[in-house]
């Protein structure tokens, strides 16, 4: 059975990819900081009749949580197949860029951008026992330049410490699979879409069932399939 780790699965985008995952038949880590948030979203899909998972405590802010995470891992598989880092926080609002408070903004990065990074550096070892390691991070269209450039973002203002930990997040993206371009993995970012989570309050205008379907989309990816990209339903622009 593969092997798939998500960090933030304990609610949202996170915890349906989870479900979506499990039910195609790989085997899910779900990653939580909180271990009875965790727990819960465990009772959850156990109460569904979903078996193939288990519980990872991981806080992707945090080296020490992400190394005891990795060794608990190690003590379970030998193999970690596919990655997705799916922890996220919005930092609140409003956040231009003029007016907002750097500690949110090296706050928002903690997570967004230096997580997923320091995750996937004590990952990736254990995916390259992989035949066909997939990364997956999961982004934002507001994390596109080109896209706020032509002003065709409904939320350009708003969200503005957000994107700029999400642009980041896509020149990891960008880096990690250049690097790794002679191999077989596939690294990819996938934005969700707006999606109604505790993220923004609920008010996302997709299901978590619609946002979680594009990054299971880039998450069970052939052999074939792209990397060093960015996506939703097609390609969105850097
Ligand atoms: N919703 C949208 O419209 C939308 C659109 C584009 C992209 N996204 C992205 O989708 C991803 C999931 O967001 P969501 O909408 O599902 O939000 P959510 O419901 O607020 O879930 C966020 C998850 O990330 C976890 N998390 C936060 N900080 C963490 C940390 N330091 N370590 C580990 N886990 C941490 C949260 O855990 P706790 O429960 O402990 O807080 C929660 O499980 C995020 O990367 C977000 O940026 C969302």
């Amino acid at each position: 059975m593969k092997t798939v780790l998500i960090t933030g699965a304990n609610k949202g985008i996170g915890f349906e990819t989870a479900k979506q995952m499990a039910q195609l038949g790989y085997f899910v880590y779900l990653g939580s900081r909180d271990k009875i948030k965790g727990q819960d979203a465990l009772n959850k899909l156990k109460s569904l009749g979903i078996l193939n998972v288990e519980l990872i405590e991981i806080d992707v802010t945090n080296i020490s949580s992400i190394k005891k995470a990795k060794q608990e891992l190690e003590n379970q598989t030998e193999v970690l197949d596919i990655l997705i880092n799916n922890a996220g926080i919005s930092g609140g609002q409003p956040q231009n860029i003029s007016t907002s408070a750097i500690e949110n903004l090296r706050k928002v990065f903690e997570t967004n951008f230096f997580g997923a990074v320091q995750t996937t550096q004590q990952f990736i070892n254990l995916m390259k026992k992989s035949n066909n390691p997939i990364i997956v991070n999961v982004s934002s269209e507001l994390g596109s330049l080109t896209l706020h450039n032509s002003r065709q973002n409904p939320n350009f203002e708003i969200y503005d410490t957000y994107s700029c930990s999400k642009t980041a997040l896509n020149g990891f993206t960008v880096m990690l699979a250049n690097e790794y371009k002679n191999t077989n993995f596939k690294i990819n970012s996938v934005s969700p879409g707006y999606t109604a989570t505790d993220l923004n309050q609920n008010r996302g205008t997709q299901t978590v069932e619609q946002g979680a379907k594009f990054i299971v989309k880039y998450a069970t990816l052939g052999i074939e399939g792209p990397t060093g990209g960015f996506f939703k339903e097609t390609e969105i622009p850097w």
